[in-house]
């Protein structure tokens, strides 16, 4: 059936209005990036991976508008712009992160190029964003609140409710590049140590930034209980464990240098995701 028009003026404003506000786009030039690796081996490669691309963002800022529902984390600043439940309404926001859910799977599963690759990317990407992954990690994360701060408590909600979607950016953009098992395995591991750094990453900032420089309020995870790495070992460990993260993260990628890729940019972001103030 040929897409039709959203039906609501108002729908659609809300709908752009956390895609257009920016964010850093970490998970599209993962995908991009990790199959640009393999530039040349699929013809329609540009259209294949972007549209990997666009659904992994569409996925995360649908978790950010329900992170930042009054029900979640109650967030009146995301991206520099009020949120989207602010602006627009509760039932919004809802309805705008149900639509983002949905249009990342249209992206992802219509359009040219191996068929195959990218029923075999949409099956990553709901396993990651689903009830075993991002959303099974939200539940902890809002499960957690008020408890005594414990690392394997907090590596469990990290893993779900931020790793699973970063790692899952990587591996799509492996699967859409058409890597061998071998390569999709190395990759994997490097988007799991970068996954869980970046959030490790997240918690520091949440305690040592502004809401200028983060473009959402600040000091929120303390004063909601939340439980974060900082919680449990305080902010100097914190970062000592993204730093250990972030050279596990390079060493997961030196099998690909042997097998004639090179994965410099790779290695330069994830440098970024530790030093980063945004
Ligand atoms: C914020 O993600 C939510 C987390 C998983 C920590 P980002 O820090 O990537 O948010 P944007 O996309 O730049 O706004
Ligand atoms: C959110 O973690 C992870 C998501 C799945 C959106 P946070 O609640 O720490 O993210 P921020 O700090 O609000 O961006
Ligand atoms: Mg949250
Ligand atoms: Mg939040
Ligand atoms: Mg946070």
């Amino acid at each position: 059936m040929a897409r039709t028009a959203i039906p609501s003026e108002n729908l659609l404003a809300a709908t752009r209005h956390p895609l257009l506000a920016g964010g850093k786009r970490l998970r599209p030039a993962l995908v991009l990036e990790t199959a640009a690796l393999f530039r040349g081996q699929d013809p329609e490669y540009v259209q294949l991976t972007l549209s990997g691309a666009l659904a992994v963002e569409l996925i995360h800022t649908y978790s950010l508008v329900h992170d930042d529902l009054p029900s979640m984390d109650d967030d009146d600043l995301r991206r520099g712009q009020p949120t989207v439940h602010t602006v627009y309404g509760e039932a919004m926001g809802i309805l705008v992160g149900d639509g983002l859910q949905t249009l990342a799977f249209e992206v992802l599963l219509s359009g040219p190029g191996s068929a195959e690759r990218r029923s075999e990317a949409a099956l990553v990407l709901a396993r990651a964003a689903g009830l075993c992954g991002m959303v099974g990690g939200q539940v902890l994360d809002l499960e957690g609140e008020g408890h005594t701060p414990e690392l394997g408590r907090v590596r469990a909600i990290h893993e779900k409710k931020t790793l699973a979607l970063l790692e899952a950016s990587v591996e799509i953009g492996a699967v859409l590049g058409g890597a061998t098992d071998l390569q999709r395995e190395a990759l994997v591991r490097y988007g799991r140590a970068v996954g869980l750094a970046f959030q490790i990453v997240d918690d520091i900032l949440d305690e040592t930034a502004t809401a200028e420089e983060l473009g959402k309020s600040p000091g929120k995870d303390r004063s909601s209980g939340k439980l974060t790495w900082p919680a449990c070992v305080g902010l100097e460990e914190s970062q000592k464990e993204a730093m250990r993260l972030v050279q596990e993260a390079r060493e997961a990628l030196n099998p690909l240098h042997t097998m004639d890729l090179d994965p410099a940019f790779l290695q330069d972001l994830s440098f970024y995701i530790v030093d980063r103030r945004l």
